[in-house]
Parts: structure tokens; sequence; C-alpha cells
């Protein structure tokens, strides 16, 4: 069945029917505002949905409409945003703010993968991801991919293998 919050992003918001079989579940987060934003959500949320990936739903959600029970519902996290004034952008930390205390105690421990563009400097976004990452309790699955400026197949290929990364992990720890 495919479910749809804005047509744009229509092919990416297929979930799977799954016949009653309750299986591991990746929600992505996602902040993308531009076209180069686009393609490095494209990029993860293909890596994620990898057919070499057997058994792991994925569901993406923009930041600006993800709500506590999607993480609720969700294994692990895979989480993009672009760098705003040294910063995550206002759409994740929006994500955040609503989150955390209906989250904090239910999902410690779960797995995240991050991504984050900016034209000059992402480090101040990663931090305050981490930071909030931190106070929930959740793992960091692999190193966050930053990418700054026009992306490089090298940025895309990175995006591709977090989003696969998060998603096998799940294939693991089911
Ligand atoms: C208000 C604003 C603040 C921004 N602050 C930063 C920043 O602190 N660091 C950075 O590297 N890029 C910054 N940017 C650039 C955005 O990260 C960038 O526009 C976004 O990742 C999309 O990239 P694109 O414009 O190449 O499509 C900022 C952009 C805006 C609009």
């Amino acid at each position: 069945m495919a479910t749809s919050v804005n047509p744009g992003y229509a092919t990416l918001l297929t979930t799977t029917d799954t016949g009653g079989i309750s299986v591991p579940r990746l929600l992505i987060v996602h902040h993308t505002p531009s076209p180069t934003l686009q393609a490095l959500f494209e990029a993860a949320a293909e890596g994620a949905r990898d057919d070499a990936i057997e058994g792991v739903e994925v569901v993406a959600r923009p930041a600006l409409v993800a709500a506590d029970v999607d993480v609720l519902e969700a294994d692990a996290y895979l989480l993009g945003t672009p760098a705003n004034l040294g910063y995550m952008s206002g759409a994740l930390k929006h994500f955040f703010d609503r989150i955390y205390y209906p989250c904090l105690e239910a999902t410690q421990r779960r797995p995240y993968g991050l991504y984050v563009h900016g034209n000059n400097d992402t480090t101040g976004a990663v931090r305050a991801v981490r930071s909030v990452t931190k106070g929930l309790e959740w793992r960091e699955a692999r190193e966050p991919v930053e990418v700054v400026g026009e992306p490089s197949q090298a940025s895309i290929d990175a995006c591709w293998e977090l989003g696969a990364t998060v998603a096998a992990g799940l294939t693991l720890d089911a």
C-alpha cells in the first residue's frame, strides 16, 4: 500500500504490506528545502530500500510533519538536514522539540544515522544533532555524512551507504 504526505514525495513514501507480520522499521526524518538536499535524501532512501536488505520497512517523513507516534513505531532513524546558522535546521529542531519527552524513555539505545548539507561548514549542525541524540540516548550507527557545497558522486554514494547501513543494521538486530 502506498501512502503520501506530500505528493512530491509519493514514490519515496511507500510502506510495506507485511501481511500482519511485524518487520523492523526505519524512519527517515528529513528537511529537504532544495534540489541539493533532495538528491541526498533520495540517495539515502534508495540505500535504505536496497533490494539486498530484506525485511525492513522504510518510512519517510518531512521533519515538519513527523510526529512522536512515527518515532515510537520505528526501530531506527535516519536524519537529514541542512546546516542553518551554525545549527541544524529549524525544522529538525522543531521535530526534536515535539518528540523529545514523549519518546525519551521508549527509544533509548535505538540506532540512528545523520546526513548534513551546508554551503561552508556543517560542524555546528552535527554538534547540535549529537547533543539532542545524546540526551535521547540514541546510538550513532555510523559517522554522520557531512556534505559541503555541490555534492560530489562520492557524497551521494556516502548518503546511499548511510541509508543502507542503518537499514541493514536492523536485520542484524532482529
Ligand atoms: C538562513 C540560512 C542559514 C544558513 N547557514 C548555514 C551555515 O551555518 N553553514 C553552512 O554551511 N550553510 C548554511 N546555509 C546554507 C544551507 O545549508 C544550504 O542552503 C542548504 O544546505 C541547501 O543547499 P543548496 O542551497 O546548495 O541547495 C544557510 C542557508 C540559509 C538559508
